[in-house]
């Protein structure tokens, strides 16, 4: 049981927006596909549902192919749930009609007893017994969010889509859909394809994260992979904003451009042949003692327990790094960076 996306292109005209995605996702997982804007995140799973068909490759759902550039399994065959970004309700409808809608469109009908049933049960699920009668414009942003949620896994899709789904949501809220979400993972066992651009939603909810660039695939792996062992610069730049150190690597040991060294474990190959030492913010200290790569502060944000710093060294290039509210520094203050021992 799995989905295998098989060497996917996807051009529009000339434009080349998907080469060769090669993915097998396992039965129930949790992924993620993180990447910048424009990188194929939508077209993926436009792809995936059948909106839109691949130039080469295929994709295939336990075993069943779905689609390739001249076979297409239509969307409402595939099983699947989709939840947007827009969470696309209709503004006549209650929310307990919102739901019966999918289940009156399958090919066999169910008694109405049943429906109901169904129907309640969904409606625990998401919280939202209390609010079965109301039209959307009456709900919060959230709940809306959860109807469409709702919506999405009442016909028990076996693959649920979601693409940036709380992305229209304030910071609380966020966090609570995220606990919702991964309690609907649980409970429905659904293999679960969720679009974000934000990092810490893709590390926070998945089993395995797909990270994308330019209609490649850079990494995959678990999130403990993706953030402690990027495999590629722009993966360590944009998952955990990884300070690039210059110099060179000498068996075990880093050894910054002035000389300084750093004990490190080798990361990946990229890596070592380019003289980069990637270092999260966390993993670097301000050194009493004036060793280290010599920086001047530019700005400085506040997150309560310690301050987040940024600098530039001689070269002009940017580090940034966490030091301790007592530990103040000014703009235009120079200090010295060296690597955290664990
Ligand atoms: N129907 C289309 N015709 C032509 N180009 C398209 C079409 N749909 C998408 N594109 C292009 O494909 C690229 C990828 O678009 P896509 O919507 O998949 O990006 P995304 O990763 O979802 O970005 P975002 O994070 O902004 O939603 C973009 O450059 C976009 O302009
Ligand atoms: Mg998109």
């Amino acid at each position: 049981m799995s989905l295998r996306i098989e060497h996917i292109t996807k051009k529009f005209d000339a434009a080349t927006v998907l080469s060769d995605i090669d993915l097998e996702i396992r039965d129930g997982e949790f992924i993620s596909i993180l990447g910048p804007s424009g990188c194929g995140k939508t077209t993926l799973l436009r792809i995936i549902a059948g909106f839109l068909t691949p130039t080469s490759g295929e994709i295939k759902f336990n075993d069943r192919l779905y689609a390739s550039n001249n076979y297409s399994v239509p969307v409402e065959k595939r099983n699947l749930g989709m939840v947007f970004q827009s969470f696309a309700l209709w503004p006549h409808m209650t929310v307990k009609e919102h739901l019966a809608f999918p289940l009156q469109s399958q090919k066999v009908q169910q008694s109405k007893d049943v429906e109901n049933r169904i129907i309640d049960k969904i409606l625990a699920v998401t919280g939202l017994e209390k609010l079965a009668n109301s039209l959307p414009g009456e709900l919060s942003g959230g709940q809306q969010q959860r109807v469409a949620l709702a919506r999405a896994m009442i016909n028990k899709p076996k693959l649920l889509l979601m693409d940036e789904p709380l992305s229209a949501l304030d910071a609380d809220l966020k966090l609570s859909m995220r606990q919702e979400i991964q309690n609907i993972h649980k409970i429905t066992g659904a293999t679960i394809l969720y679009v974000t651009h934000d990092q810490s939603e893709a590390l926070a909810m998945s089993n395995r994260i797909v990270v994308m660039k330019d209609g490649t695939v850079e990494q995959f792996g678990t999130p403990e992979e993706i953030y402690g062992k990027p495999q590629t610069l722009f993966v360590a730049a944009f998952v955990g904003r990884h300070n690039m150190i210059s110099g060179k690597w000498d068996g075990k040991q880093f050894i910054c451009k002035n000389g300084t060294a750093f004990p490190a474990v080798p990361p990946a190959e990229c890596f070592i042949e380019k003289g980069i030492c990637p270092l999260r913010p966390e993993e670097l200290e301000v050194n009493r003692d004036n060793i280290g790569i010599c920086v001047e502060i530019v700005s400085k944000q506040y997150n309560g327990r310690e301050f987040l710093y940024t600098a530039v060294d001689a070269d002009k290039k940017t580090y940034h790094f966490y030091a301790i509210v007592t530990m103040l520094f000014s703009a235009g203050q120079k200090i010295h960076l060296t690597k955290k021992s664990v």
